[in-house]
């Protein structure tokens, strides 16, 4: 079935201005069945989807899986460990497996940069990246957008800062692609170990000094030092890091404007944001992952086969209210 994504969603940098807008405008009908107290339509009733987590996740497992359960479709969840990976099947087989059993959708998240195109490209289920290595993140990409857009009411024109540990961050690509395409100005701040070293090939700016940043966004999106991920030593120390880096209430006072405050999480509270910012009036963390649960039944909609013009009207089916 054609789609107004295609087949698959890998990533945000080869999708369109028209279709990353078609993404967020479906998204906004959605928000509202979560708020009910019944949070459930109909609309991918005898859909199988197959969650296929092969790295730790605790916001985007759980938000696929609502998504999916508030859409109706029926879910299984698979980990690496306790799945026939651990005695060393290889994904396309194991995904092939469950094929054979007539599934629809993958859902994925592994380890490896690229796992979800290559695997995309060897079945025939639609195939949803949750997150590939250091590649792309693209449902965290579309939530944050999403998020921006509801509290600075347009994306054309903002100016967003990606603060922290860029050359690790998934998202970071993700967004930047994204919020470049939807007309935002991007910058990234951080230590320049942990910047690629094609940062300049991006279309952003750089930003050596976090008061820098600061003063030039109009949002900042922090990110996780990712320690799990790194092999050799890319800053001094856990707190000179967050001495020169840390985004804390005493740096956002000195701000010209009001600046929005996002984390994808999981954060290291007191490393790159402190408790007293990301607990307050202007961290929208909470808010993303409330947005992230729209954004992706957005996703399983649209790659479904379901018409964007059609959504006001799924997300009403069932309204039992
Ligand atoms: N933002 C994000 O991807 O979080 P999880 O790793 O918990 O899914």
């Amino acid at each position: 079935m054609t789609t107004p994504l295609g087949k698959d969603l890998v990533g945000l940098e080869h999708l369109s201005r028209a279709q990353i807008q078609l993404l967020l405008d479906t998204a906004e009908p959605f928000k509202e069945i979560s708020e009910r107290a019944i949070k459930k339509v109909p609309t991918l009733r005898g859909k199988t989807i197959v969650n296929l987590f092969f790295e730790a996740s605790t916001r985007t497992r759980v938000s696929f899986e609502f998504a999916e359960k508030r859409l109706s479709a029926d879910t299984v969840n698979v980990a690496a460990s306790g799945s026939s990976v651990s005695k060393g099947e290889t994904l396309v087989d194991t995904a092939r497996n469950l094929e054979a059993m007539r599934i629809d959708m993958v859902v994925i998240r592994h380890g490896s940069s690229g796992a979800a195109r290559f695997l995309g490209e060897r079945i025939e289920s639609n195939v949803i990246n949750a997150g590939d290595g250091t590649h792309e993140h693209p449902t965290q990409g579309l939530l944050d957008m999403l998020t921006l857009r509801d509290n600075l009411r347009r994306l054309d024109g903002i100016r967003v800062c990606i603060c922290g540990d860029v050359l690790h961050s998934r998202v970071a690509r993700s967004n930047i692609w994204g919020l470049r395409t939807m007309g935002a100005e991007v910058a990234v701040c951080g230590p320049r170990s942990l910047l690629p070293s094609a940062i300049g090939e991006m279309g952003v700016t750089v930003f050596d000094r976090i008061e820098q940043a600061i003063e030039w966004a109009d949002a900042l999106n922090i990110l996780r030092l990712q320690l799990e991920r790194m092999s050799a030593g890319y800053i001094p120390s856990l707190r000179e890091y967050n001495r020169v880096f840390g985004v804390t209430l005493e740096r956002l006072d000195r701000a010209p404007r009001e600046l929005l405050i996002l984390h994808p999480g999981p954060m290291n509270r007191g490393v790159e944001i402190d408790s007293n910012v990301a607990d307050g009036p202007h961290s929208v963390i909470l808010d993303q992952v409330t947005n992230g649960v729209a954004v992706r039944m957005a996703v399983l909609y649209l790659l479904a086969g379901g018409r964007a013009d059609l959504a006001e009207a799924a997300q009403r089916a069932g309204d039992d209210r």
